[in-house]
């Protein structure tokens, strides 16, 4: 079934569309009935759904390969040690990094910005330094910053946005100086929808030799990633927000930053001898990968990558560009709704507000509907305070989704201005 929708998929149909009929049928929870209503999820930006070809490969990996990666010689461990190893070479060439020993398994994009603060920080950020981050960042590409800055007299600056939520560019060069030893940008704003220039604040960063950090937790499943050709210097996103498992992610990293970098955490597997009076590290990736891993993660999460790839991820993103597009004509026509995040360039995300409507009125209404979207802060409180609202409401779409179902929230929406109007 597998083999057959990704074949189906990846043929270049006559059209060369998406068949979402058949991608639905792949995801058993869209099935769901929620208040006794058909599911209409639209929260992907907090998490993606899961093909039964990524529930299938837990499955198989605890009922035939479980068993400790690295650490035996018996059968199992071999075949586990193989499976998590061949998830490192997907996701190696999913992202087209040079070498696959440059993809370090982490919990997810959050781990992955700890480490390189940590790690990266401790080596190079001293008493002076400075960090850019920009005004749209999430939580966890913000406190990292805070915290290691915080520690070492180091200083955090900030990119400015504009009202449309976009990146002010042209402030970036000015704010770079020899004390600038790292940029950490979004790639993929998971509160605005945002898509950075990112290469262009590489080339910038790199002429003053400075390098890049991407958080590409929104970006890695709606657009096509390819480090070597960013340049950047480390990229990090999450399995769960590309179909895989959670508590598994990524990060990329440059081999000749990481082997200058050193381990984040200490304990088994990332050592290369232990005595009371030295311990020496092992090799990368192993250096950064300390404990037992998240084998049955890294395993789901490269068959994720096998099940987008098959699609094809250049088609998804043109797909989800026509939803996205539809989206913002229909909610955005509706009388009372003010869009938060009009960049020219967005992908996926639909922040909004109705006028005196608390976003989380709208977000248990359109719940009772059997509509699942996001309210809150977004883990992105400056990103608010910036558009001056406590929180927004957020649709956010993935390739299983229809235009239908943007119907479905219009209709949704109306309701809670029904209720509440
Ligand atoms: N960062 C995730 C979101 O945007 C959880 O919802």
């Amino acid at each position: 079934m597998q083999a057959q929708h990704e074949i189906e998929n990846a043929m270049p149909a006559a059209s060369d569309k998406l068949n979402i009929e058949s991608i639905r049928r792949d995801f058993p929870i869209l099935n769901l009935k929620v208040h006794g209503r058909q599911l209409v999820y639209l929260d992907n930006a907090a998490t993606t759904q899961k093909p039964q070809v990524v529930l299938d490969a837990i499955q198989r990996y605890y009922t035939e390969q479980n068993s400790n990666v690295h650490r035996g010689v018996h059968y199992l461990s071999q075949l586990a040690t193989r499976e998590y190893e061949g998830a490192r070479v997907k996701i190696q060439r999913f992202i087209n990094a040079a070498e696959s020993h440059e993809v370090i398994f982490t919990h997810g994009a959050t781990e992955g910005i700890n480490l390189i603060a940590s790690s990266y920080g401790r080596k190079f950020v001293h008493e002076g330094d400075e960090v850019i981050i920009s005004a749209m960042e999430h939580h966890s590409n913000i406190v990292p910053w805070q915290m290691l800055c915080e520690q070492v007299g180091a200083k955090l600056r900030i990119i400015p946005i504009n009202e449309k939520g976009e990146l002010l560019i042209d402030d970036l060069e000015a704010m770079i100086n020899a004390r600038t030893r790292l940029i950490a940008l979004v790639h993929l704003s998971n509160a605005l929808g945002t898509i950075n220039p990112v290469k262009r604040v590489i080339d910038i960063a790199h002429s003053h030799d400075v390098p890049v950090l991407l958080d590409g937790a929104q970006a890695t499943s709606h657009l096509k990633i390819d480090v070597q050709e960013l340049d950047c210097d480390f990229y990090v996103f999450s399995g769960h927000k590309v179909c895989g498992p959670t508590g598994i992610g990524v990060l990329y990293g440059k081999s000749q930053w990481l082997e200058s970098m050193p381990p984040f955490m200490g304990g088994g597997d990332m050592i290369s001898s232990v005595s009371f009076e030295k311990t020496t590290y092992n090799s990368l990736p192993y250096k950064f990968e300390a404990g037992t891993p998240n084998i049955e993660g890294a395993i789901g999460l490269g068959v994720a990558l096998d099940y987008l790839t098959g699609i094809g991820i250049d088609r998804i993103a043109e797909y989800e560009n026509e939803l996205l597009d539809y989206a913002t004509e229909v909610i955005g026509s509706i009388p009372g709704v003010k869009l938060i995040g009009t960049a020219r360039e967005k992908s996926s995300v639909l922040s909004f507000t109705l006028e005196n409507i608390h976003p989380h009125d709208i977000g248990t209404i359109l719940d009772q509907e059997g509509i699942a979207i996001r309210a809150g802060h977004h883990c992105a409180q400056p990103v608010m305070k910036f558009f001056n609202v406590p929180a927004t409401a957020r649709a956010s779409f993935s390739f299983y989704n229809t235009k239908q179902e943007i119907d479905t929230l219009a209709e949704g929406i109306q309701r809670v201005i029904e209720v509440f109007g």
